[in-house]
């Protein structure tokens, strides 16, 4: 069996990906962002790369359906309707509305996984839907990777201890090494460091800090509340959409 966690995109080559479920987690805060968007409505998010291929693909979409969102530096994107926070995803703002969307580390995450078999989009709050379906995978063919979006190209606290909290639920609770990269090690450890102190976790990763100090303190907490929004979205093709029931 093989159980893999990346710290970053970075770390990744396309043999890394193709043909595997990969789990794809940014706690702070694109995934948290975009199972909120889902659980309240969202049609679909549209991942691109950079603002001006979002604008271009923005462009020829329906207007009236269609929402621009991202960040850059943690602050919404000039001339964007909505930036990365989850408490803007409200139902009035995101029901039956394509969302195009462009975060720093998050969507760069996304869009490293094409080629997998899967793409699941995970978060603390979706933690126990999007495991139980890495869970199902990961029994049929015991191969599962875990991308974590990182911070600033290298690890962030909060993403490799959401990794770790999902590798635990795959491995049905059990917390043994075999099989498991030495990312995957760590990212197990510090479930047992930390236990399922969500909130002790994020407020103390250089993420949470950041945004705290920005004010964004509401989306730290956001972000905190395991399954909250019990959602399965799945990536596939630049789009991000709930799996069916
Ligand atoms: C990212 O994609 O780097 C993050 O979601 C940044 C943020 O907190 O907005």
């Amino acid at each position: 069996m093989t159980l893999d966690v990346a710290f970053s995109p970075l770390e990744l080559a396309p043999a890394d990906v193709t043909g595997r479920t990969v789990v794809v987690i940014d706690v702070l805060r694109a995934t948290t962002t975009i199972c909120t968007a889902l659980a309240h409505g969202a049609r679909e998010v549209v991942v691109t790369a950079d603002s001006a291929e979002a604008i271009r693909l923005a462009q020829s979409l329906d207007p009236a359906r269609t929402l621009l969102a991202g960040e850059r530096n943690a602050v919404r994107i000039p001339g964007f309707q909505l930036g990365n926070s989850p408490g803007e995803m409200t139902r009035d703002v995101v029901r039956d509305r394509t969302l195009v969307m462009t975060t720093t580390n998050g969507t760069a995450a996304l869009l490293a996984s094409a080629g997998a078999r899967e793409v699941i989009v995970a978060a603390v709050v979706n933690l126990t839907a999007a495991a139980q379906r890495a869970q199902t995978a990961f029994a049929a063919d015991a191969n599962v990777l875990i991308v974590c979006a990182g911070r600033e190209r290298g690890v962030g606290l909060d993403d490799a201890y959401v990794a770790g909290r999902i590798a635990v639920e795959i491995l049905g609770g059990r917390r043994h090494r075999k099989g498991l990269n030495d990312a995957a090690i760590v990212a197990v450890d510090l479930v047992i460091r930390y236990g399922d102190r969500v909130d002790r976790v994020l407020s103390l990763s250089r993420a949470g800090r950041e945004l705290a100090a920005l004010g964004f303190h509401a989306d730290v907490e956001a972000a905190s509340q395991l399954d909250a929004h019990p959602v399965v979205p799945l990536y596939h093709e630049r789009r991000v959409t709930l799996a069916a029931a």
